[in-house]
């Protein structure tokens, strides 16, 4: 093993202390969850996790990382990620991710979902199922010293096969101490990702982030963070934080109330069903 990925190991005391940061940032996310709706504005949601940090004790990782200005990110329909949270209020029709880092005794939690709002369209339902899937999919292929690519194997051919494209400018990390570590954890092969290992005792974070359209990104020259899809059409991401053991990947970061492996989304249409939206109802 290389001396550069030896140090990526912790010992047991300092995995439980990722466990605890991990659970911190999914209770979070679960006390935010019954708010992601219709007619609260991203500032709104910013502000709740912000103050639920500060009252646990805790300490909002985004907020002044790299000159981030907020307690979370935001991204919404075409956003890929790093979108800030500010007075735009969520509509019927909108998707947005939700993700949150939380630092518990100098360790951090990394998570994200991408919630539905309301009666979306076909695409967008689409492009988040496909990127829930993606992520569970690229864990259960994960075991005890695998290659990092062994993520990227997996969700680059599910994507494509359901239409869809991964991002590559944005990328899982190691996590730990500090917010970003080795190994980068790309959600495609390549040449690095096929020599690095995740060794029992690795922490690291899985988050793919799939395109509806082209693959490719473009970056906001005003605020310099929100990152959108070149051809404007829908992204979606879910994140977790992970564990490597000796019997293979631990979520640290699984809530309680929150869309549970095998989940399947749909488009909340009150009386209408998506399914049946071009069928006329029997009289
Ligand atoms: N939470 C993001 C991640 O999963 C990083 C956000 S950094 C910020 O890696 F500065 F944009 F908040
Ligand atoms: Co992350
Ligand atoms: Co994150």
């Amino acid at each position: 093993m290389l001396k550069k990925q030896k140090k990526l190991i912790l010992t047991t005391e300092q995995q439980d202390a990722m466990r605890r940061a991990g659970r911190v940032n999914a209770r979070l996310l679960d006390y935010i969850r019954p708010h992601v709706t219709a007619g609260i504005s991203t500032r709104q949601i910013d502000e709740m996790i912000h103050g639920w940090t500060i009252d646990n004790g805790h300490v909002p990782a985004t907020l002044g990382y790299q000159n981030y200005p907020k307690s979370c990110c935001t991204s919404i329909n075409d956003v890929i990620c790093h979108g800030i949270p500010d007075e735009y209020v969520l509509q019927d029709g909108d998707i947005i991710n939700v993700d949150i880092t939380t630092i518990v005794d100098g360790w951090h939690g990394d998570q994200s979902e991408t919630f539905l709002i309301g009666d979306v369209s076909e695409e967008r339902r689409a492009v988040t199922q496909c990127a829930f899937d993606c992520l569970y999919l690229a864990i259960e292929a994960l075991t005890p010293g695998c290659r990092v690519s062994t993520i990227g194997e997996t969700v680059v051919p599910e994507a494509h096969r359901r239409g869809f494209t991964v991002v590559r400018e944005y990328v899982g990390h190691g996590l730990g101490l500090q917010f970003h570590l080795d190994p980068s954890v790309p959600h495609f092969p390549n040449r690095q990702s096929r020599i690095d290992r995740l060794y029992p005792g690795m922490c690291f974070t899985v988050e793919p982030m799939i395109n509806a359209g082209s693959r490719y990104t473009r970056s906001d020259k005003d605020d310099g963070w929100t990152v959108r899809t070149k051809d404007g059409r829908a992204s979606a991401q879910f994140e977790h934080s992970l564990l490597m053991t000796e019997d293979g990947p631990e979520i640290l970061t699984l809530t309680e109330d929150g869309p549970r492996r095998g989940h399947q989304f749909e488009s909340n249409s009150g009386s209408r069903s998506t399914g049946d939206a071009n069928v006329e109802p029997a009289s």
